[in-house]
């Protein structure tokens, strides 16, 4: 396996322009895709012991805690030994997908022909939304500019958009939201794209408002390697693309300067939540959280797109311990998914990320919040709900459009709540007079 990841990477870097190495794609053929669950504490060691020692399996989610489902992509021949495992071990189990490659083949089969024009009713190479970001600042001059938030092992940059317009507003708060992190949640950056479209676009006074009141800071690919490699080669990839051993890539949601690795991450190369050599040790964390940091004085609130599950969760990660100021976020959090769910009936649910779905040290959520300040940190899980029938990756494209729809309602009604809460008129908990 690992040998034929390597040839892989070799050809496709050798074509990378093309981004289609169609032919030399990972395929998942009869590959299942189950959904597990430890009942108890020695279920719950079974499962870390085979993430941790079958390089055959794949987690989809980190095994960190009981009576949490997470998704094993399992190859054909392994499902005769995998399954009475669970079973002795009380370990619940459901099969969502029984042929992993026909999902995948779906989902390049929606992805954008050339000839599209709306953008969003397709998924999006990284060429695709990088060409189209680089238009944007001639289009509306004097309102986007380009931004770097920094590079990536394959040497891309880290390209966004910061919004700013000029009006009487001299100094305006800042938000900043980053998506792509996980390279295969697409629905991630495709609903950051339609959100920088829409604050260009709407005449909707709201949105409007939106885009005129603030700086906004959009970064849609936080791991363009990864991303691109879910386009070439791997569908299911989820890390950086720095090789660690015989295995690649760490989980750049694990790798942030905020109590690295003490929770919710793993130590070993070959898991989906490797939290890497050291903090920062990717560049793209490391760049990015340069570039976030040099920015801290300017942002109130800041939002990081995932997918899936349909949650919105605030910090922490790393402890059970709750933010002094978990009222207001509570508040927040409450006003924001009423109003997604007013378009299309699309429940959230959530809460502090440490109890709301798992344990999770080393996220730009926690870093945000415990380390620069920014009062006000939420992380969107995006479409599907948690029991859509596939591994939760595959969300048609004819769902794009609905899920950005409703996410931009929410942004409206989080920014709205957040200030109503005064957070607006704060700089590292100090208030500030903006003008
Ligand atoms: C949020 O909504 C829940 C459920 O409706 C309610 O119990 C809770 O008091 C609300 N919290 C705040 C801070 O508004
Ligand atoms: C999840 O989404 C599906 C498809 O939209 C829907 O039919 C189902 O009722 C939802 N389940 C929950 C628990 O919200
Ligand atoms: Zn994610």
């Amino acid at each position: 396996m690992s040998l034929k990841f390597g040839l892989i990477t070799l050809l496709c870097l050798t074509v990378v322009a093309l981004e289609t190495c169609t032919a030399e794609r990972v395929r998942y053929d009869n590959y299942r895709v189950y959904k597990v669950q430890a009942t108890d504490r020695q279920g719950l060691e079974v499962l870390k012991q085979m993430e941790d020692t079958d390089i055959a399996l794949r987690f989809l989610d980190g095994v960190h805690k009981i009576e949490r489902a997470i998704n094993v992509v399992v190859p054909p021949n392994k499902v005769a030994d995998f399954l009475p495992i669970l079973t002795n071990n009380k370990i619940t189990y459901s099969l969502l997908e029984a042929n992993l490659q026909n999902a995948i083949d779906k989902d390049y089969a929606q992805l954008a022909s050339r000839a599209t024009t709306d953008r969003w009713t397709a998924y999006q190479t990284l060429n695709s939304n990088y060409n189209w970001l680089i238009t944007l600042p001639s289009l509306y001059p004097g309102v986007v500019t380009l931004i770097e938030g920094g590079k990536s092992y394959e040497k891309r940059s880290i390209l966004g958009v910061k919004i700013s317009y000029q009006n009487a507003l001299k100094q305006k708060p800042g938000i900043f939201l980053e998506a792509g992190i996980h390279a295969r949640e697409w629905i991630a950056p495709a609903t950051a794209t339609y959100i920088i479209n829409e604050l260009l676009t709407s005449t909707n006074t709201e949105i409007r408002e939106l885009a005129e009141s603030y700086e906004l800071y959009i970064i849609p690919h936080a791991n363009p390697d990864g991303y691109a490699y879910t386009h070439t080669t791997d569908r299911m990839w989820r890390k950086t693309r720095q090789p660690y051993g015989t295995c690649v890539g760490a989980d750049p949601n694990r790798n942030w300067d905020a109590y690295w690795n003490t929770v919710g991450a793993s130590s070993n190369p070959c898991s989906e939540t490797y939290a890497g050599r050291a903090a920062n040790s990717e560049i793209e964390v490391k760049s990015l959280s340069n570039y976030i940091t040099s920015l801290k004085d300017k942002i109130q609130l800041y939002i990081s797109f995932h997918s899936f599950s349909q949650y919105l969760l605030y910090p922490n990660g790393h402890t059970s311990e709750l933010p002094d100021n978990v009222k207001h976020y509570q508040q927040v959090y409450n006003a924001t998914v009423k109003a997604i769910s007013q378009r299309y009936e699309t429940v959230y649910t959530g809460g502090n990320i440490y109890d709301a779905i798992y344990p999770a040290a080393g996220s730009s959520v926690d870093f945000a919040y415990t380390k620069l300040g920014i009062r006000m940190a939420f992380c969107f899980e995006l479409r599907p709900n948690g029991s859509f029938n596939g591994n939760g990756m595959e969300l048609p494209a004819e769902q794009i459009k609905p899920t950005a729809e409703e996410l931009v309602d929410g942004l409206l009604a989080m920014v709205a709540e957040v200030k109503s809460l005064g957070y607006f008129e704060l700089i590292n908990g100090e208030e500030v007079e903006f003008l």
